[in-house]
């Protein structure tokens, strides 16, 4: 399977693979064609770069210019694992990978399916979340299979994914090194490490043309299910969201809560789908996109979302699910 698998993409074809973050979909990163078929695939904007994907430290000098002291700190501590560096680009790299930037992203997986598959290619293998562009990632081979059956060559099944959300991005170009986009390692995590790390100011909020967020990727509308979803703050959340679906369900809506362990028996709506348990946010991180996708499956109008802590681990999903609520918000208080 992994042969057959890394000889489509050492002949240019695609690939869709299993990682500990999200499922990739990838081609030959040193191969301007094989990246295009990436971009048409998921329907991708090509100003929106790739991340290569590596399985041995050796690989990294022959795509980048330069690895600086606080990248090989976080590589020692991080790598394989859930944290994309931005560094400078070697000239081996195709501008179809960086989107004509003179960085490119690098990251180092410890899935071992993801491991064996670019060690059997032997190459440094381009790789964006296997979603239709605009959809929540891919968790499951099958959320791959229904956004791009009949698009890629191959799909490797690796069952479900350990963290569900992206990887950290980390621009280790600058300093102090800056967030890109939040996931699994946070920054308590890695400043110990390196010291201060800054956050890009654009994460948590709506993009706009004074606040443009670094990672061109993170402009885009994403993480959207069909339904509108609106996030509710606020000491009555439950209240609240109890009260609007009524009002929804009355108007002939079909609603979806997206709640919590602790408070999913409280709502009634017509789908109340728990996402994980507070005492447990990397229960919630690793079901989110799972949850987003399965109210689109059961046909919800309207989604009222339960929100997260601002900080440590809980930025990454509040990234996330502020995208797919195009960072609607309602105060429990006024409802
Ligand atoms: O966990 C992950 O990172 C997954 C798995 C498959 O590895 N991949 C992933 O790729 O999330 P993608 O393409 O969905 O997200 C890549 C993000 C985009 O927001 C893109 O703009 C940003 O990385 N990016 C890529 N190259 C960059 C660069 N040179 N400078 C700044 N941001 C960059
Ligand atoms: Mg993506």
């Amino acid at each position: 399977m992994i042969e057959q698998a890394a000889q489509i993409l050492k002949t240019g074809g695609l690939v869709a693979f299993p990682t500990e973050t999200v499922y990739g979909l990838g081609a030959n990163g040193l191969d301007a064609q094989a990246c295009k078929k990436i971009y048409e695939a998921k329907g991708r904007p090509s100003d929106n770069p790739l991340i290569l994907h590596i399985a041995q430290l050796d690989a990294l000098s022959e795509i980048v210019r330069e690895i600086p002291d606080t990248a090989k700190k976080l590589i020692d501590a991080f790598w394989p694992g859930p944290l994309t560096l931005i560094f400078p680009k070697a000239d081996i790299v195709p501008d179809a990978v960086t989107g004509g930037l003179d960085t490119v992203a690098v990251r180092f997986p410890s899935h071992p399916v993801a491991m064996a598959l670019i060690q059997a290619a032997g190459l440094p293998i381009a790789a964006p979340s296997a979603n239709a562009s605009g959809k929540p990632s891919p968790t499951r081979a099958s959320h791959v299979a229904y956004d791009l059956d009949g698009r890629v060559d191959m799909i490797l099944d690796g069952g479900a994914a350990e963290w569900g959300l992206e990887s950290t991005i980390v621009d280790v170009s600058q300093n102090p090194p800056m967030i890109l986009r939040p996931g699994a390692i946070t920054k308590e995590m890695m400043e110990p490490f390196v010291g201060t790390i800054a956050i890009d100011p654009a994460i948590l909020d709506k993009p706009t043309e004074g606040l443009r967020p670094k990672a061109p990727g993170m402009k885009y509308t994403h993480y959207s299910p069909k339904a509108d979803v609106y996030l509710v703050r606020g000491i009555q959340t439950i209240e609240a969201i109890n009260r609007l679906a009524a009002q929804q369900q009355a108007q002939g809506k079909k609603v979806g809560v997206l709640a919590t362990e602790e408070s999913k028996a409280k709502y009634q709506a017509d789908i109340v789908l728990s996402v994980g348990s507070r005492a447990d946010l990397e229960s919630v991180g690793a079901n989110l996109f799972r949850v987003l996708r399965k109210f689109d499956f059961l046909e919800a109008d309207v989604v009222y979302a339960e929100v997260f802590p601002l900080e440590g681990e809980g930025l990454a999903i509040m990234n996330r699910l502020q995208k797919s609520a195009g960072y609607r918000y309602i105060e429990a208080d006024s409802v």
